[in-house]
């Protein structure tokens, strides 16, 4: 098992990331570092890494629990993976991902669940997706204290509705949609937002409107900052991956490699070698074998036919 003290130290001499030093970064325009995390070995990993926010993605529905969208991920789910992700982290700001249905009812409904992921998985922020009621449910959000960020463009828990998972904002009629619901959310109170899949020059001609930092995934070069999903960029995943993905590993091949080559040497009798067995004293090994010799040992095995199955 990995030494846990170890990976915190590693924390240790960076200062946690907070929302005014998330703002004076912003202020210096310095590119703010964001990425995914679903566990407690990939939260120690990016700690490590050094980036500055850590999302506990709804993307985990079909990165690490096999669904085919984000749609059916729920909150217990998410709040499971978030908990295990705080508890590998020390210096990034920890945001917890709304899954679809749990904050489009009502204010109460979103704030309640917003509250969960502070109490509950130690997240220092939440973020939930699109505009039009989403503005009102982030307002009530952030005025029940918690650190809100918005997340426009592909927005895919309502994938279906904008027509698949593709680039939005490619018209001036969509572009101009996307700009409102940015800047609405601005003014309800968001420290951040996301914009996915929006075209780079959608994004370059909004960036002056926008104060708060904008974090960009597939929305060109021109944001504050960048956002990947933690398995794609290491290429973990084997699904899909957009035309926005940049990879830098390829960790799903090592692993496969790792297992076929353990499996391989379980099967050949190569593993276990001498080095990784127990040894016991050879006098303490006799004893032993005389205490199996003895005849007074239960014997025979378990048979379901010796079952009593009832009446
Ligand atoms: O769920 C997720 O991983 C996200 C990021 C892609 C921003 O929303």
């Amino acid at each position: 098992m990995s030494a846990h003290p170890q990976d915190k130290a590693a924390g240790d001499a960076r200062k946690p990331m907070t929302l005014p030093r998330l703002a004076e970064m912003n202020a210096a325009g310095e590119p703010i570092v964001m990425v995914t995390a679903y566990d407690h070995p990939s939260a120690q990993v990016v700690e490590q890494a050094g980036v500055d926010i850590v999302l506990v993605g709804d993307s985990a529905a079909m990165t690490v629990l096999g669904y085919d969208s984000t749609v059916p991920v729920g909150m217990d789910e998410m709040l499971m993976l978030a908990a295990a992700v705080r508890r590998g982290l020390v210096t990034p700001f920890l945001i917890g991902d709304m899954p679809f249905g749990s904050y489009e009812q009502s204010n109460e409904q979103a704030v309640a669940n917003a509250q969960r992921f502070v109490k509950e998985a130690g997240c220092d922020a939440v973020k939930l997706e699109r505009g039009g009621a989403s503005v009102d449910r982030a307002r009530a959000i952030v005025r029940a204290g918690i650190p809100v960020m918005g997340h426009v463009g592909l927005t895919p828990q309502t994938a279906t509705a904008l027509g698949g998972y593709k680039a939005q904002g490619r018209t001036a009629g969509r572009a101009s949609q996307i700009a409102e619901e940015a800047l609405a959310l601005q003014a309800a109170g968001c420290f951040a937002i996301v914009f996915e899949a929006v075209p780079a020059a959608v994004t370059e001609a909004l960036m002056p409107r926008m104060e708060i930092p904008v974090i960009g995934i597939g929305a060109g070069a021109d944001t504050d900052g960048q956002v990947l999903v933690f398995h794609d960029l290491l290429g973990i995943f084997g699904g899909h991956a957009p035309k926005f993905v940049k990879r830098y590993a390829d960790v799903r091949g090592e692993m496969v490699a790792g297992v076929s080559e353990y499996a391989g040497e379980v099967r050949s009798g190569a593993f276990p070698a001498p080095e990784h067995i127990y040894s016991i004293e050879p006098a303490e090994l006799a004893e032993f074998r005389a205490y199996l010799d003895q005849e007074t040992l239960p014997s025979g095995t378990f048979s379901h036919a010796d079952w009593d199955w009832g009446p």
